[in-house]
């Protein structure tokens, strides 16, 4: 699963054992500890040393963290390297932005697929890049200790700030690494992480989208699925080895370790773990919460997401250009906007909210048997549940405001020359303004690159419409209110209008603006000035939030460290949070519904089942029908079959697409890309019954890549085993009888 990022241009979302197997994202510091005879039990056949190793090469080096922020943490996706000269696979959707970036009309490598033949042929993108995980230590101590409950918020996060200053400083006294101080459980741990980062990542090969986004949306987010979610990139060095940035005499990585990749297949019950950068679940979520996400959280975002993916569909699909510009965008909006759909829907079906007050009235009672627990405890429900009604009572108008400030882009565009302005106002002297006009050049490009006026402009239209007819009227800035009555409320009018008279409204017209900065001409600019209007409204609006989120946090942070002191046998896992986890389970099927059974895999005929040539989402490339028709799987086929995906019951999210699915022994078996539709409550409540990891079988991506692409280049430079491990009966049986017991 990809980490959801909305295409929202400046304003940043707010809020942003007797462990069942599956269940968890572990830290691989801790696997040997609290994992490993588990892990054995269901089939692994690794050391825990190989497992993972500070000294020694281990599975942890073959995985990296993707990243085009410049910095780790805020992992997009996750790869693993699969070969000696740093190959790296994660899936096609992870790749899909950069293909995007390097396609165009005469290149349109989203739709027709890329492949380098040769190191020569092979693409740099710029910002990409891959992160590697040194080492991590548990530094809670060199915390908590200095912080109280009687700090406000502020002078909390700015005590630990200061620490984890100093602890990195120490970590990494030559600056060659990368390190973070992270918080887990709430707040409750924190871990000190080195990274290295490097920075030339190289575009290698992508199927067609026909292949690697095959069943588009439809299929997205659910099984039977007949997807080849994959693309290959390469992770390049200094000459010396070191991380540097893109330069011609760069050479391929020489990774610690690299996964084999297995053609063995797999088989109900196999044992299959997932590593990657998880990027966020709520597993300690409360029933306030839970409330919050499905009563106000979710509709809202559903609803206008959807508005606007529903404009930029039609302009997409009426000229193949716009297709292009918009495919990246559309593709990360239509995913969320599925994402929160399903999720509320799953957080109902489930009865989540029920089971979170289940929990909540036991620590309850917890809490009230002992006098200090109820010092300590005795008023964090009440404190969440006040934190939430207070970002409740608002979040409709909030969250309404965001998206009608920033779905026209234009107007999110806008937000981008405020700098500007504010140096023209005061006649800056300095050259200030020469140097943002420069940056604002560059800002522009990329803006233009993939924007199409025409389809902004019906976006604006309605979202204006939107918000002038749902946000409370004393919430409306007076600003709006005046341009929506110098209109007459005809909002195709006031789209028409403003995008003829805003600068902002095409790449020729920025740059002639630019070339010549006046005051003048930006304090008159209507997008400009409707964006301020807007924006200013949800700032100070965001801000009336900023006491309620503290309360939550705090008390989400003493309603974690009290059920851990609740339930001291049970082994606790932390919440995703961009780190290097790892998750075990098997290979299973399920039972999606009442009559409704799911087998584990699915088979290259499954994609002719669904081929409809007049639909773009399911049409099958003449090549792969040719070879379907031949049957000509070689070494890929499980006898006359193509195994084309597979589910696990890995514990995944967002962060994890493009994570490598690997068998007990170390070997790749596929690339996590989805979670299934049954379970999109998943970051919230893991549920055995029906949660899975939809895969993309190693031997598709093989097949693909050999016989499809005919790229030998790359088959011949991995590592491939036939070997298949065999999980002994009786092994399955007893985890069998151990699941079932606990459930
Ligand atoms: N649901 C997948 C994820 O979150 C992304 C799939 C992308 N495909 C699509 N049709 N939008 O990782």
């Amino acid at each position: 699963m990809k980490r959801i990022v909305l295409f929202i241009a400046s304003f940043v979302l707010l809020f942003g054992s007797s462990v069942k197997a599956d269940e968890g994202m572990w830290l691989p510091i801790f696997v040997e500890r609290l994992n490993y005879t588990d892990m054995q039990k269901m089939g692994l056949q690794l050391t825990a040393e190989e497992i993972y190793s500070i000294n020694n090469s281990s599975l942890k080096d073959a995985i990296v963290g993707l990243s085009t922020s410049g910095e780790p943490g805020g992992y997009f996706c996750t790869g693993g390297i699969v070969s000696d000269k740093g190959l790296l696979f994660t899936n096609h959707h992870c790749g899909y932005d950069i293909i995007q970036k390097h396609s165009s009309i005469e290149h349109d490598y989203l739709a027709d697929g890329f492949w380098a033949m040769s190191l020569e042929e092979e693409l740099p993108n710029e910002r990409l890049t891959a992160t590697f995980f040194l080492r991590m230590e548990d530094v809670t101590d060199s915390i908590i200790p200095f912080l109280s409950d009687t700090m406000s918020a502020s002078q909390r996060s700015a005590k630990i700030r200061e620490i984890s200053n100093r602890l990195k400083k120490n970590a990494d006294p030559d600056k060659k690494y990368y390190v973070n101080v992270t918080s887990f459980f709430g707040g409750n741990e924190y871990y000190i992480f080195v990274y290295e980062v490097f920075r030339d990542v190289r575009l290698v090969g992508a199927p067609p989208s026909s292949i690697g986004k095959y069943g588009g949306d439809t299929d997205n987010w659910m099984w039977p699925r007949h997807t080849g979610d994959f693309s290959i990139f390469r992770v390049y060095t200094a000459p010396d080895g070191t991380p540097a940035d893109y330069a011609k005499e760069n050479v391929p990585l020489v990774p610690k370790h690299h996964l084999p990749v297995s053609i063995a297949g797999v088989e109900k019950g196999d044992f299959a773990m997932i590593w990657g950068y998880p990027g966020n679940t709520d597993r300690y979520m409360s029933s306030y919460g839970v409330d919050f996400q499905v009563n106000y959280f979710g509709p809202n975002i559903v609803r206008l997401l959807g508005e606007q993916l529903v404009i930029w569909k039609e302009d997409m699909s009426a000229d193949r250009e716009v297709g292009i510009k918009y495919a990246s965008k559309y593709a990360s909006n239509a995913n969320g906007w599925k994402y929160y759909l399903g999720e509320q829907r799953g957080l109902k079906r489930l009865n989540v909210k029920q089971q979170k007050e289940e929990l909540e009235s036991r620590f309850m009672q917890w809490v009230a048997e002992d006098a200090e627990r109820q010092e300590k405890y005795g008023g964090v429900l009440e404190g969440l549940k006040s934190g939430y009604e207070q970002i409740s009572s608002k979040f409709g108008p909030f969250i309404l405001g965001v998206l009608g400030a920033n779905s026209p882009e234009i107007l999110g565009f806008a937000q981008s020359f405020g700098t500007l302005a504010g140096y023209l106002e005061n006649k800056d002297k300095t050259g200030a303004i020469e140097e943002t006009a420069a940056e604002l050049r560059e800002v522009a490009r990329e803006h233009f690159k993939n924007y199409n006026t025409p389809t902004d402009q019906k976006v604006f239209a309605r979202m204006m419409e939107i918000y002038a007819g749902e946000m409370p009227a004393d919430m409306q800035p007076q600003g709006f209110k005046d341009m929506v009555a110098k209109y007459k409320g005809d909002f195709k009018f006031m789209a028409k209008d403003v995008f003829a008279k805003s600068f902002l409204s095409s790449e020729a017209k920025v740059n002639a603006f630019l070339n010549k900065p006046s005051h003048k001409v930006i304090s008159k600019d209507p997008a400009i000035i409707l964006s301020n209007e807007l924006m200013g409204s949800m700032i100070v609006l965001a801000g009336s939030y900023r006491a309620a989120n503290a309360e939550i946090s705090k008390n989400n942070r003493l309603f974690i460290a009290g059920l851990r002191e609740m339930m001291p046998d049970k082994a606790f896992y932390p919440d995703a949070n961009s780190t290097m986890r790892l998750t075990y389970g098997s290979v299973q099927d399920y039972k999606g519904a009442d009559a409704v059974y799911y087998d584990y895999k699915t088979r290259l005929s499954g994609v002719m089942e669904k081929e409809d040539p007049t639909n773009e989402e399911f049409i099958v490339p003449e090549r792969l029908k040719e070879l379907y028709a031949k049957k000509n799987y070689g070494r890929y086929g499980a006898g006359n079959k193509l195994i084309v995906n597979f589910l696990t019951t890995n514990d995944i999210t967002g962060g994890n697409s493009g994570s490598p699915v690997i068998n007990g022994r170390g070997e790749l078996i596929g690339l996590a890309f989805d979670g299934n539709w049954e379970a999109m409550s998943g970051n919230i409540a893991y549920e055995p019954a029906l949660q899975r990891t939809i895969c993309v079988d190693s031997r598709y991506m093989l097949f693909i890549i050999d016989k499809y692409a005919g790229a030998q280049n790359l088959i011949n430079e991995m590592t491939i085993t036939p070997r298949r491990i065999k999980v002994p009966k009786e092994k399955i049986l007893q985890i069998q009888k151990a699941a079932a017991a606990t459930n």
